[in-house]
C-alpha cells in the first residue's frame, strides 16, 4: 500500500511537458516567456533547459502566485527564472523579444484564444518558438470496464473548470488555434496518462487542491467528495477492475514565427 501511494503522488504529466519543451526546441541561452505560469513548475522546468545563460520570466495574472513561485526559486536557488504579476494580453518584454513563449493549461481559461496568442506572438522574435501543452475532456473519461468513482471525479473536475468558463475542447483546438494567430505548427502529439492499479495518478491529489472551486461552484458536496478517504476508494475501484482507465488527456503542439511577417 505504501509502495503505491508513492506511485499516487507521481505527477506523470510532468514528464510530457519537459518531453514537449525538448521537441519544441527550448534550449541553453535562451530567453523563454512562460505565460500563466502559476506556482511555476513549467518555469522551473524551462529554467534548466535554458541553463545560466538563459532567462525564463513567468508570467501570472494572480499575484499570490507569482509570489510562490519566485519564493520556490529563491529556495531551489535558480537564479534564471523571475515570476511577474500581469496578464498575457498584454506580455511584459523583458530586454528583447524572446526566443519562445510556452504555456501549461492557459489557453484554456481564454475566452478569445487566437486574440490571447497574437500579442504573444509580437513579443517574439522571427523564428521564435512557441509550445503549448492544455488538456482536453473529448475522449475522458475512457476505459473498457465502468470505473463509476473514477468516472465521477473526472466529471467533477471538468465541470468546475468548465463552470468557471474555461473550454474543455483546448487540446484539439491547439493546433488550429496556434495556424490561426499567424504560426507554423512543427509538431503535435496528444498523450494519455493511463491509470492501474500499479500506476495510479494523483487524482486524489488534485481533487484536495481543487476543492474549495468545487464546493463554491456547487459542483459537488464535501460529503459526496469524502476527501479523507477518496485516494483509498479510487484505489479500491482500480484493484477490484484490475483494468485500465484514462481520466486526463495532455494534448501539445510546437510552432514557429515566421521569420518574415506574411501579412
Ligand atoms: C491551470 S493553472 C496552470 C499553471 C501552470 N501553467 C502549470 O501548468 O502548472 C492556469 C494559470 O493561468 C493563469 N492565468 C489564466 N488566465 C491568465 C491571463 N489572462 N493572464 C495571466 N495569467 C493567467 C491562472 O492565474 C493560473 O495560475
Amino acid at each position: 500500500m505504501a509502495n503505491e501511494s508513492n506511485q499516487a503522488g507521481e505527477d506523470r504529466g510532468a514528464h510530457t511537458t519537459e518531453r514537449l519543451l525538448r521537441d519544441a526546441g527550448i534550449s541553453t541561452g535562451m530567453r523563454v516567456l512562460d505565460v500563466g505560469c502559476g506556482r511555476g513548475d513549467v518555469s522551473l522546468m524551462a529554467a534548466r533547459l535554458v541553463g545560466e545563460t538563459g532567462l525564463v520570466i513567468g508570467l501570472d495574472h494572480d499575484e499570490r502566485a507569482t509570489s510562490t513561485a519566485t519564493e520556490r526559486a529563491k529556495d531551489l536557488g535558480i537564479k534564471n527564472v523571475q515570476f511577474l504579476p500581469g496578464d498575457l494580453h498584454a506580455p511584459p518584454i523583458v530586454g528583447a523579444p524572446y526566443d519562445a513563449v510556452i504555456g501549461r493549461r492557459v489557453l484554456m481559461y481564454q475566452p478569445n484564444r487566437i486574440a490571447a496568442l497574437r500579442p504573444l506572438v509580437d513579443a517574439l522574435r522571427p523564428g521564435g518558438l512557441v509550445a503549448f501543452q492544455e488538456v482536453d475532456a473529448t475522449m475522458v473519461p475512457a476505459s473498457p470496464k465502468p470505473h463509476p468513482l473514477h468516472e465521477q471525479v473526472t466529471r467533477w473536475l471538468w465541470q468546475t473548470v468548465e463552470r468557471e468558463g474555461a473550454t474543455t475542447t483546448m487540446g484539439f483546438e491547439l493546433p488550429i488555434a496556434l495556424e490561426a494567430a499567424g504560426l507554423n505548427v512543427e509538431g503535435q502529439r496528444a498523450e494519455a496518462i493511463l491509470q492501474t492499479k500499479h500506476h495510479r495518478h494523483i487524482t486524489a491529489w488534485i481533487v484536495r487542491a481543487m476543492m474549495p472551486r468545487i464546493l463554491e461552484r456547487g459542483v459537488a458536496s464535501e460529503a459526496e467528495i469524502d476527501i479523507e478517504t477518496l485516494d483509498a476508494r479510487l484505489a479500491e475501484e482500480l484493484h477490484q477492475t484490475n483494468s485500465t482507465f484514462i481520466g486526463d488527456m495532455l494534448f501539445s503542439a510546437w510552432a514557429r514565427k515566421p521569420l518574415r511577417s506574411e501579412a
